[in-house]
């Protein structure tokens, strides 16, 4: 059985998400919600990060007070370049969180991701990790992105986006049963590019007003 996909159907999130789908919203204005949307998806997918605790002082008496037991231990990894408005939010939330890069490209023909770039911090096999690409259209780069981490033997490993596609999902979930999915929208379906439909069109282009 494949883990679950998790829809983010937070009210601030569903809003957001609208306003960058609308093909007006200006480059300025996609950047800013990305990452603020990066930030309140960051916030579900961290509900389970297990906390310690210790003894602190507030100005009026001592207690046992919940912390987190390993921020530092997570470690994003964007897939480039569309990942990296999305990273840009989560790190707000998670400034002490170690951050790797995968560089995936689509060839436009046969949709076969192609690895250009790879960096990642050492010591993965202690580290939980967080996969983000805004969208899990045909599921390949994300696919081959976690290909590619699992041979560093991670403790664990979450994918986070934006909008997925039914095909996305399908293929990712064949591929990697074990890696649950958050996203905050599934759309209809894919078009003939290998586009989500309705979608929000090249989340790359949007973001850093190449088109
Ligand atoms: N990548 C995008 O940026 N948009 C899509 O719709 C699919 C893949």
């Amino acid at each position: 059985m494949s883990a679950p996909v998790r829809v983010i159907n937070h009210p601030f999130v569903q809003h957001k998400l609208t306003l960058m789908r609308q093909g007006q919203t200006s480059t300025a204005k996609f950047r800013r919600l990305i990452k603020e949307v990066g930030i309140l998806l960051a916030y579900e997918v961290t509900r389970d990060l297990p906390l310690k605790y210790e003894t602190i002082e507030t100005p009026i008496a001592p207690m046992v007070a919940p912390m987190l037991a390993s921020e530092k231990k997570m470690v994003i990894v964007s897939i480039m370049r569309a990942g990296q408005g999305l990273l840009d939010g989560i790190l707000e939330l998670m400034p002490s969180a170690r951050v790797g890069h995968i560089g995936l490209y689509r060839d436009p023909t046969t949709l076969v991701p192609i690895e250009y770039y790879l960096k990642l911090p050492q010591g993965l096999e202690q580290r939980d990790i967080l996969v983000v690409d805004p969208m899990l259209a045909t599921g390949n780069s994300a696919v081959a992105a976690v290909d590619r981490i699992k041979e560093f033997d991670p403790l664990s490993i979450k994918f986070l986006c934006l909008l997925a596609a039914p095909e996305g999902v399908e293929y990712f979930q064949q591929q990697h049963p074990d890696v649950p999915i958050y996203t905050a929208a599934i759309d209809h379906k894919l078009d003939e590019h290998g586009y989500i439909v309705p979608g929000m069109g090249d989340v790359g282009d949007r973001l850093y007003g190449t088109k």
